[in-house]
């Protein structure tokens, strides 16, 4: 039985998940590692409110486990050494360099956590890929652990993970399913076994899927194809129902209705963004490509083409709109989060559209909940387009909506947090140059509403 887990990184993934097992499974012993020494830092901050990452629920959950049998290090070898099982729960971010740039998933950090496992493992362990991976890098995992370790046996499983950021508590309570791939010896079998019973501390056993290695790792990269593509699909027909007077939110409520199809995943927005959509799908086609199969690499790509799109069009739509110029003018954005209930930022449609209204030389407020002026500005500064006193001179960032809509000419909805939805609109389009525009980029605001105090309401996919 397993009694004593390590999960290398403590991120989005590692954190959460590794709270939640802690949580449900007081007999293991749980040590998150990281080298990042602030966050662990934050994991460990006495205030449980300051924890690295805001996910609704993860606070109290951590709370309950933090010190009792849920720890937080940079003692990697150290947590490495004690563990029976490891988790890697490091980041794959896509290449920025060499040979698959801009395409491939960056497997440096996973290779540096093996060749640390082999060489610190002194028994026999079992190794979790938690990480989100190409198909077949187990076989790499293994050839480096079986190459550079000490004569220790290894087994590696594949274990994705499957929540959604904002709701990562609750998915992780209650997940769609878990899946779980490992070898087909019986060592193998038996690798898997333990961690189903880790997992069946929870989750019903009806939801725990083995499967091989290969298939289960293909299938995390296949999920969030799908789901991208869903997303892809309806922002499209957004974009004809704008122009043919449909409305995309009753075309995704009509064809939703057909239980083949499901109504989840089918509302228009800005684009999606995320860290996860556009780097598997990126690296799918890449890895569909290195096989020579280029009819499936572009069908794949074209979700990406389809999302920078959408992020372009609803850009460049407020510059038409604004009479063609936004030179000068003030655009306030209400939300930065890729989605609401996070404060992660990464690859947030809100980046795109602000770093295209500012080449048209516009002054972006931001306000949003969760996410403060240091990461915007990084945000911007990332995307290189211009300098970093150009970006801080561009886009303010202020404590609330109210500041931020004060004397703008337009707004844009970027994220869909509930709290925009309960604003006093009369007061905010009282303080705003006239006409005042809304550019709703997740179809959250009450257009008649809207309209009968006189703004000039534009959402997504309907006239
Ligand atoms: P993250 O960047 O938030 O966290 C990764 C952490 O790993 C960082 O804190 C980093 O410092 C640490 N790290 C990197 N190399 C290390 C090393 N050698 N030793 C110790 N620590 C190291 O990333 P994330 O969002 O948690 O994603 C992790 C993986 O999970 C990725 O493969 C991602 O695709 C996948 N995934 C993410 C999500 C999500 O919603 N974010 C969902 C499912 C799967
Ligand atoms: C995704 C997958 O859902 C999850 O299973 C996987 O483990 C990680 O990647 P995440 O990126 O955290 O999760 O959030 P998700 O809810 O999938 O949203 C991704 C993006 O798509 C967001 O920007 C969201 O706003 C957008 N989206 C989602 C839409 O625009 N419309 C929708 O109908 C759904």
């Amino acid at each position: 039985m397993i009694t004593n887990i390590c999960c290398i990184g403590a991120g989005y993934v590692g954190g959460p998940t590794m709270a939640i097992i802690a949580q449900k499974c007081p007999h293991i012993k749980v040590t998150v590692v990281d080298l990042n020494e602030k966050r662990i830092a934050a994991w460990n901050d006495a205030d449980v409110n300051n924890i690295p990452i805001y996910e609704p629920g993860l606070s109290d959950v951590v709370a309950e486990a933090r010190g009792r049998n849920l720890f937080f290090s940079t003692e990697v070898d150290k947590a490495i050494d004690e563990a029976q099982m490891i988790f890697i729960s490091v980041n794959t971010p896509t290449k920025t360099y060499g040979v698959g740039k801009g395409m491939a998933a960056d497997l440096k950090y996973i290779e540096l956590c093996a060749r640390q496992i082999a060489r610190v493992a002194k028994n026999d362990k079992i190794v979790v890929e938690k990480s989100t991976l190409p198909v077949r890098t187990a076989s790499a995992i293994k050839d480096i652990l079986d190459n550079t370790g000490n004569g220790v046996q290894f087994q590696i499983l594949s274990n994705p993970e499957f929540l959604a950021e904002g709701t990562a508590v609750e998915d992780l309570f209650a997940p769609d399913r878990v899946l779980i791939g490992g070898d087909t010896t019986s060592e193998g079998q038996n690798a898997i076994q333990k961690l189903v019973d880790v997992y069946a501390n929870w989750v019903p056993k009806g939801k725990i899927l083995t499967t091989n290695v290969w298939s289960s790792e293909l299938s995390k990269l296949t999920a969030n194809a799908f789901l991208a593509q869903r997303v892809s699909s309806i922002n499209a027909l957004s974009e004809l129902c704008e122009k043919t007077g449909a409305d995309v939110n009753e075309v995704a409520k009509a064809i939703g209705l057909d239980s083949r199809i499901g109504p989840k995943f089918l509302k228009a927005s800005v684009g999606f963004g995320g860290s996860c959509f556009q780097k598997d799908i990126l690296n799918l086609v890449y890895i569909a490509k290195s096989y020579g199969l280029n009819e499936v690499a572009d069908y794949w790509e074209q979700v990406i083409i389809m999302n920078d799109h959408q992020k372009r069009r609803f850009a460049n739509n407020i510059i038409k709109t604004l009479y063609n110029t936004v030179s000068g003018k003030k655009i306030a954005f209400l939300g930065w989060a890729f989605k609401k209930d996070t404060n992660d930022t990464r690859e947030s449609a809100a980046i795109y559209v602000a770093d295209d209204l500012l080449s048209e030389q516009a002054t972006v407020v931001v306000y949003d909940p969760k996410v403060g002026e240091e990461q915007i500005q990084f945000d911007l500064n990332y995307l290189e387009s211009r300098s970093e006193i150009e970006n801080a001179k561009g886009v303010q960032v202020a404590i609330n909506a109210y500041d931020a809509c004060n004397n703008a000419h337009a707004i844009a909805v970027l994220t869909e947090w509930d709290e925009f939805k309960t604003y006093d609109w009369q007061k905010i389009y009282d303080n705003m140059l006239k006409p005042a525009f809304v550019f709703d980029g997740r179809n959250i605001l009450n257009k008649e509403e809207l309209e009968k105090i006189g703004f000039i309401y534009q959402g997504i996919g309907s006239r």
